[in-house]
């Protein structure tokens, strides 16, 4: 348990836009050293040791335009012991134990700089995994403008790397947002959500896990899920903001490991949703409460106008079964001043952008992919998908340019956020089964009608939420690259233990 720490004591960071080392062509490159070092987390507790990308966490931000492909030289320069208890049992028993690749997540990359599992190096590429193809990444910025994530995709380690801090954010600019006359400059902020728990020396507090795999194991002796007992924005503790009577856009991601949130205002002020993971809606929705599971982005406006002197809370609820000593129902505090600086001349359009859909599009295949709850050889509790571990050999091989649908079976008994590289998707619907009957024989009878996707999940997603007992069918159009990838569940924990299976991308010619 992390030492009492007292909210809203240290102000809202907000991670700092990185310049790049040099330009060639037209094309900027940059150089992203990650490296150990201590950090302050909270007014009140000791520096914290951390990885972070250039010396920052969460990591610097990266703004790129639309059509201007950039390069970036992920350098990895940490020490060769983790922070945190590494687990040796399952992949990592005779791998480097510090190892590390970068993904864009919801980034439309070439998949030789999509940051494979497998393309993991260690320091000064003296070890690399058996996928890595370069040292220096390319992002072509193709895609539409939108919030982008950066963080680490390690096989077997990526819920302690991001967890040690290796994560940022990646905003892609273009024209027709620019048009939009939404809040920016000051008044649009990143809000990078985490959860940790920490002791009382300021170290990051993480379940300790077993580091022999020869030995008789207990069960359960994996780390199935984490959750940590205090949020942090940016990097802070409960932080608070101030902010002016006006709209603000905020950028939020849910960047914890297993952690999802449910946010609202203390106010009870609806919350204008602008934008999913993949960019703009087709108009705002009015939203009460947001739900975030891991590696979810929401683009929302709020409107502080009526709220002059006021401080309001970013509250995050728990449910009715919360224990009273849970904390983390707050998220950050926000001070509103009394006046403008200057007139908001900021809008919320009415319209936003177009998203045709692609439910017209020629379907190649339908996929049933089964979420589901297994064990391992020692007997603990493995979630996998279509049971099939990592290694066992590619199944899903769309070809280049088709479309397909994807029907995630949830038959287990939680809610995971189901991501796919490379694309953004489109949901169509969700369907409940009969849970009880699948666990008996197996057999999936529906218990209801196909549910419409929720009103602000009908924009590109590229992480969905996929509730136990239902079927969450989603669409996507593969490509334009073809190569290595994967789908996995956005859970760290359930990702590095299997819940993770290649998706190779096939070009017909
Ligand atoms: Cu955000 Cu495969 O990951
Ligand atoms: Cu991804
Ligand atoms: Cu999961």
């Amino acid at each position: 348990m992390s030492p009492k720490l007292e909210k809203f004591v240290d102000y809202l960071p907000i991670m700092e836009a990185i310049r790049p080392s040099k330009t060639k062509d037209k094309r900027h490159y940059y150089e992203i050293k990650m490296e150990e070092f201590s950090q302050k987390m909270h007014r009140d507790l000791p520096p914290t040791r951390v990885w972070g990308y250039n010396r920052q966490v969460p990591g610097p931000t990266i703004e790129v335009n639309q059509g201007e492909p950039i390069e970036i030289k992920w350098d990895n320069q940490l020490p060769s012991r983790h922070i945190l208890p590494v687990d040796r049992s399952i992949h990592d028993s005779d791998l480097p134990e510090v190892r590390t690749v970068t993904h864009l997540h919801g980034g439309e990359t070439p998949w030789p700089s999509d940051g494979y599992p497998e393309a993991w190096f260690t320091k000064d590429y003296k070890e690399v995994g058996p996928f890595f193809q370069k040292e220096i990444y390319e992002y072509p910025n193709k895609q539409r403008a939108t919030m982008l994530w950066y963080h680490d995709h390690a096989m077997g380690m990526t819920r302690l790397n991001n967890y040690a801090g290796l994560a940022g954010a990646y905003i892609i600019r273009d024209k027709h947002e620019k048009s939009l006359h939404l809040p920016s400059g000051s008044y649009e902020i990143p809000l990078i959500i985490q959860d940790r728990s920490f002791n009382e020396d300021g170290s990051l507090n993480y379940p300790t896990q077993p580091n022999d795999a020869s030995e008789e194991l207990p069960n359960p002796s994996i780390v199935p899920a984490f959750t940590g007992d205090t949020i942090l924005v940016n990097g802070k503790v409960w932080p608070y903001v101030e902010v002016e009577p006006r709209k603000y856009r905020f950028r939020i991601l849910n960047a914890s490991n297993t952690r999802s949130y449910s946010l609202y205002l203390s106010s009870n002020q609806p919350i204008y949703q602008i934008g999913s993971d993949g960019g703009l809606l087709q108009k705002p929705v009015e939203m009460q409460v947001i739900s975030m599971q891991p590696s979810e982005r929401v683009d929302v406006i709020i409107d502080f106008e009526r709220y002059k002197g006021q401080e309001l809370i970013l509250k995050n609820d728990l449910g009715e079964n919360a224990s009273p000593e849970d904390e983390t129902d707050d998220v950050m505090q926000i001070k509103v001043s009394d006046s403008l600086s200057a007139p908001d001349k900021s809008i919320i359009p009415k319209r936003l952008s177009h998203i045709p859909s692609l439910k017209g599009n020629e379907i190649v295949a339908m996929r049933n992919l089964k979420l589901v709850g297994s064990s391992d050889k020692y007997g603990r509790p493995l979630l996998l998908l279509n049971n099939k571990r990592w290694h066992e050999a590619v199944t899903e091989k769309p070809k280049v340019g088709t479309t397909e649908i994807w029907s995630f079976i949830n038959t287990t008994g939680f809610t995971h956020p189901m991501h796919i590289h490379l694309i953004q998707f489109q949901v169509l619907e969700r369907q409940p089964f009969d849970l009880e009957k699948y666990n008996h024989d197996g057999s999936i009878i529906y218990t209801g009608p196909p549910q419409s996707p929720e009103p602000n999940e009908r924009g590109w997603k590229d992480t969905i939420a996929s509730p136990s007992g239902f079927i969450t069918r989603v669409i996507g159009k593969y490509g334009p690259y073809s190569g290595n990838y994967v789908w996995h569940c956005h859970i760290l924990e359930h990702e590095d233990y299997d819940m993770m299976r290649p998706l190779k991308v096939i070009d017909p010619e």
